[in-house]
């Protein structure tokens, strides 16, 4: 699949502000300076439909965009969303904020069914932390794991990224069937899988 057009439609903090159900949505979860903002560019072919930031932590809000693209067998047109949730993990927080982030986050997952996944980002280079590991148990929970993508891919070998990707899929306590993509918005590539994920979950 590619995405022909996506546009920011709507900026949340509680349900009352989210958009009208009847697109399904797929969301983006990860810790803060993942690299998720860089992702949803790469994904869109916008360069700045998401704002990537110097300073971490700056999506305070739950960002909703609507996308339209082409599926590649069928030339059907698919219409989704994208769902930006805030980051988690940057170090100074203070115990209202992170309270304010648990609530919005649970909100959403636990009543949006238009809601058909999450993908979750982590950092290829390191082992997930703490922190992802509750966000995937978290995910897992609301039966909306599965699909985890390893960003910043370009900052590391070959070699290194398929033990990486093992100690990844170890840590979060991922399954067999479950996947791990490796995405670089630097270097472009990865997307393609991505969005091939993405077009067979629209499909369901
Ligand atoms: P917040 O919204 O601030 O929580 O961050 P984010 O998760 O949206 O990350 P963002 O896309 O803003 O990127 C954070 C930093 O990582 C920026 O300096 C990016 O340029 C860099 N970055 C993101 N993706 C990649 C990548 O694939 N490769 C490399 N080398 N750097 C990347
Ligand atoms: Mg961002």
């Amino acid at each position: 699949m590619k995405i022909h057009s996506s546009e920011l439609e709507c900026v949340a903090v509680k349900p009352a502000q989210y958009p009208a159900a009847g697109v399904p949505e797929i969301a983006f979860a990860g810790r803060s300076n993942v690299g998720k903002s860089s992702l949803l560019n790469l994904i869109t072919g916008r360069k700045s439909l998401a704002r990537v930031s110097g300073s971490p932590g700056k999506t305070r809000t739950i960002n909703f965009y609507l996308c339209t693209g082409k599926d590649d067998s069928t030339d059907e047109p698919v219409s989704f969303r994208i769902v930006d949730l805030p980051g988690y993990g940057f170090a100074k927080v203070s115990k209202a904020e992170s309270e304010k982030w648990g609530e919005m986050m649970e909100s959403y997952l636990e009543h949006r069914d238009t809601l058909l996944k999450v993908v979750q980002l982590v950092d290829i280079r390191h082992k997930p932390s703490a922190q992802d590991v509750q966000m995937y148990e978290y995910l897992k929970y609301y039966g909306l794991d599965g699909i985890v993508v390893a960003t910043k891919a370009d900052k590391i070998s070959n070699n290194e990224r398929a033990k990486n990707i093992k100690l990844i899929r170890q840590t979060l306590g991922m399954n067999k069937g479950d996947t791990v993509i490796p995405v670089s918005a630097l270097k472009k590539t990865g997307d393609a899988e991505l969005l091939d994920v993405i077009s067979s979950l629209l499909g369901k």
